[in-house]
C-alpha cells in the first residue's frame, strides 16, 4: 500500500515539473488585457501600468535588436522573433515551450503576468480573486518569486553570465532573486 503511495506521489511530482506542466495550462492563458481590467488602478498599485514599465514586457521587441540577432546566428537561426527557442523565454504566448500555445497572448507582449502568477481562466473571478487560498485552488502562483523566476533566468539561456549578480557576500551567481526581485516589484501602495 505505502509503495503504491509513493509510486502514485512521485508520478505527481515527475507531471509537475514537466516542460509545460510546471506552470499550469497554457490553455488557460487570457492575456495581459484580462488582468489589467482590475489591475490598473493607482490606489491597489497598477500592476499593468508597472509592468509596462519593466524590460519583461519589452522582451519580444529585444529579440529584434542586432544584439539579439548575434546571438541568435551563433545558433545558426535566421530571426529571433520567430524562433521557438527564443520565444520559449521571451514571449508568454510560447508558454515554456518552443511552439506557441496561446492565441489569447500577443506574442509582443513578451513575459507578461501570467508566465509568472499562472493561467488565469480560473481564478480571474473578482469573488475568488480576493481569497487568496481560492484562487491558488484555481491556478494562482502565489508567492511567484520562489517558483516562476528560474524558469527562465538559468543557465539553458544562450546569454546567461554566471557572474551577473554579486551577492552580498561578494560571491557571483547568475540569478539572485531578491535583487532581481526588486527591479520588478509591483506592490500594493
Ligand atoms: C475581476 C477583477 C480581476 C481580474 C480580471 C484579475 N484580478 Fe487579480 N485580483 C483582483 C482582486 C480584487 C484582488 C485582491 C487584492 C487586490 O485588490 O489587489 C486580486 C489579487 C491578485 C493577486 C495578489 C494575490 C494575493 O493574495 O495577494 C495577484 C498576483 C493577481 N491578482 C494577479 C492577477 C492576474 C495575473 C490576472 C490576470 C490573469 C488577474 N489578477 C486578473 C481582481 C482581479
Ligand atoms: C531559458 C530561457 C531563455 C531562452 C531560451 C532565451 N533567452 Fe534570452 N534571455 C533570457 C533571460 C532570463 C534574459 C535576461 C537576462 C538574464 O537575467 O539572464 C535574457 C536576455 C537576453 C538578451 C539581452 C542580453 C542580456 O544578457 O541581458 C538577449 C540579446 C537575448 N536574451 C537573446 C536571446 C535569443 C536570440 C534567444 C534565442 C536564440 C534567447 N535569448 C533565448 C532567457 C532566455
Ligand atoms: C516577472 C514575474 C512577474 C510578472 C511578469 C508579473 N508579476 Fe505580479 N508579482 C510577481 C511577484 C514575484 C510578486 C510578489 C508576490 C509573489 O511572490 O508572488 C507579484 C505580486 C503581484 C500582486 C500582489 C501585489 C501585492 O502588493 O502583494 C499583484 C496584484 C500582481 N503581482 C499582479 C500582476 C499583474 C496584473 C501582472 C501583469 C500586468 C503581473 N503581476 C506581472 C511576479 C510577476
Ligand atoms: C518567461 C520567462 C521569464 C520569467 C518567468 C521571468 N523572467 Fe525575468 N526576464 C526574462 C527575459 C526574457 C528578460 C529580458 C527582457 C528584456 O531585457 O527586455 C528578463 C529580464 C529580467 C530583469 C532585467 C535584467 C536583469 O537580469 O537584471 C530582471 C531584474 C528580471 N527579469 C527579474 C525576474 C524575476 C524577479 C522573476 C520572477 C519573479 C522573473 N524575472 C521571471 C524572462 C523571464
Amino acid at each position: 500500500m505505502k509503495a503504491m503511495v509513493m509510486a502514485a506521489s512521485v508520478g505527481a511530482v515527475v507531471l509537475v515539473t514537466s516542460a509545460v506542466g510546471q506552470a499550469g495550462d497554457p490553455a488557460k492563458l487570457i492575456g495581459t488585457k484580462k488582468c489589467a481590467m482590475c489591475h490598473k488602478k493607482d490606489e491597489t498599485g497598477n500592476q499593468y501600468g508597472k509592468w509596462q514599465a519593466m524590460s519583461h514586457s519589452k522582451a519580444f521587441e529585444l529579440l529584434g535588436t542586432e544584439e539579439a540577432k548575434a546571438v541568435a546566428a551563433k545558433l545558426g537561426i535566421d530571426n529571433p522573433q520567430t524562433s521557438g527557442q527564443c520565444l520559449k523565454c521571451h514571449s508568454t504566448a510560447y508558454y515554456f515551450t518552443d511552439a506557441r500555445q496561446s492565441e489569447a497572448v500577443a506574442i509582443e507582449d513578451g513575459v507578461s503576468c501570467e508566465s509568472c502568477h499562472g493561467p488565469g481562466a480560473d481564478y480571474k473571478a473578482k469573488a475568488i480573486m480576493e481569497k487568496r487560498e481560492d484562487a491558488i485552488a484555481n491556478g494562482l502562483v502565489y508567492p511567484a518569486k520562489e517558483k516562476s523566476c528560474t524558469l527562465c533566468h538559468n543557465d539553458t539561456s544562450p546569454t546567461w553570465n554566471p557572474e551577473r549578480y554579486t551577492t552580498t557576500s561578494g560571491g557571483k551567481t547568475g540569478f539572485d532573486v531578491a535583487q532581481a526581485y526588486e527591479k520588478v516589484k509591483h506592490e500594493r501602495p
